[in-house]
């Protein structure tokens, strides 16, 4: 029997290739989905696969699908859950389609995943899988209650190679870095600098300030300092500024699908940098009521996504209401980033419904007489409570 395993070359997925073929008895086709992970997480899991013993591993390409299809999306939609950009959270359904595919085309009997049986990830991963296939899911790790330290043993019993610099358990792709696990377990211990890998730290952020204006179109960024790119080169880019200016780490504690809460640290400064900026232009082009449905729309596009979702109706439906409310968020955003700091400057676009000129006290246009009866009655109810039931 064959599986098909989804495999990062980390801890968990390096155990599940010997337990699937000793405890499994399968055959086992490794595959790495490229989400724009750095290069080396690339070559790792290749050269993992290789000195296991694997007969066959695969590198998926998926960058630019991710990029331009999700988290895109995610960007129209201000997607944040609890203050986190999702960026695993939106790898996820993309990495287990590719699987899904590459395991039809190897004939492959089942799909296996590295996914503790505490995290959110197992959710993502196979309710993805089960809505793309009737193959079964392994989930080796889960299936013998393993610990990490359990883990570690049974890599050294069996001569799995671990890369010794891997204290955390760390997931990355283009749109951030989540690190967890270890010291970090305990909330009150601050996370040591080594942690990072994308950003600077306050302290070590250039002392030069840089201004940058970022165009969107449609909702969606489009070129930095006037220079266009594509959806790929231009998150890169905002991660390589935004992080070298120490923008873009987040140290919270996060509501699990299980109702575990977890201690999570991320490095997202193109997330950041990118969300910020799309915010500021939404104020200049939608409406009162608008920007309030948006924000109502996105905490549920979120919540579906980090609850891995992605494939549920609602998702799409809620994507045409944002797309066509983007439609109007076109313009250019300048920012300044300093030393952790992020600042909106200025914001600019043809369908901006800011009027400076009705808003000046220098202007007669809305004559302000014609207020008095507006204003008169306003707060009509909460003057009439007061008056009946706060007597003294
Ligand atoms: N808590 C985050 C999420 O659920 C990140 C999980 C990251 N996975 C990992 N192996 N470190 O989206
Ligand atoms: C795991 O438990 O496999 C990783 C973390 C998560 O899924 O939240």
């Amino acid at each position: 029997k064959k599986v098909v395993l989804a495999f990062s070359g980390g801890l968990d997925t390096s155990v599940c290739i010997k337990l699937l073929e000793e405890k499994y008895n399968m055959e086992v086709v490794t595959a790495c989905v490229d989400v724009g992970q750095p290069e080396d997480e690339i070559e790792r899991p290749a050269s993992a696969a290789d000195k296991i013993g694997v007969s066959k591993h695969y590198t998926i390409d998926a960058k630019d699908e991710f990029a331009e299809d999700f988290i895109f999306k995610a960007i129209k939609a201000n997607a944040l859950y609890e203050g986190y950009p999702l960026s695993t959270a939106l790898a996820r359904p993309l990495i287990a389609m590719k699987i899904v595919e590459l395991a039809k085309k190897e004939g492959a009997d089942a799909i296996a995943h590295g996914c503790t049986g505490k995290g959110n990830d197992q959710f993502r991963f196979e309710a993805m899988i089960r809505s793309k296939s009737n193959m079964d899911i392994i989930a080796p790790i889960r299936d013998l209650n393993l610990t990490r330290t359990e883990e570690v043993e049974y890599a050294k019993d069996h001569g799995i190679p671990l890369a010794s610099d891997k204290l955390y358990s760390i997931d990355e792709n283009i749109w951030g870095r989540s690190i967890e696990g270890d010291i970090l377990e305990d909330p009150m211990v601050e996370t040591p600098e080594e942690a990072f890998n994308w950003t600077n730290s306050t302290e070590d952020a250039p002392d030069e300030a840089q201004i940058l204006e970022i165009k969107f179109e449609n909702g969606v960024p489009v070129a930095l300092d006037n220079e266009e790119m594509k959806p790929l080169d231009i998150i890169g880019k905002c991660n390589e500024i935004a992080g070298k200016h120490g923008v873009g780490r987040i140290d919270i504690i996060e509501d699990r699908i299980i109702g575990l809460k977890s201690r999570e640290n991320y490095e997202v400064p193109g997330a950041i940098l990118l969300i910020t900026a799309h915010k500021a232009l939404e104020q200049l082009t939608l409406t009162r009521s608008e920007l309030k449905f948006a924000a109502y729309i996105s905490e549920m596009y979120s919540e579906l996504v980090y609850d891995g979702l992605w494939h549920d109706p609602l998702r799409e439906d809620l994507d045409s209401a944002v797309d066509k409310m983007q439609g109007r968020v076109t313009g250019t955003v300048r920012v300044k980033l300093h030393k952790g700091n992020l600042r909106i400057l200025g914001r600019e676009s043809p369908y901006s419904i800011y009027s400076e000129e009705a808003v000046s006290f220098e202007d007669k246009g809305i004559d302000q007489r014609e207020m008095t009866g507006m204003v008169k009655n306003y707060g009509m109810q909460a003057a009439t409570y007061n008056k009946i039931c706060k007597k003294d």
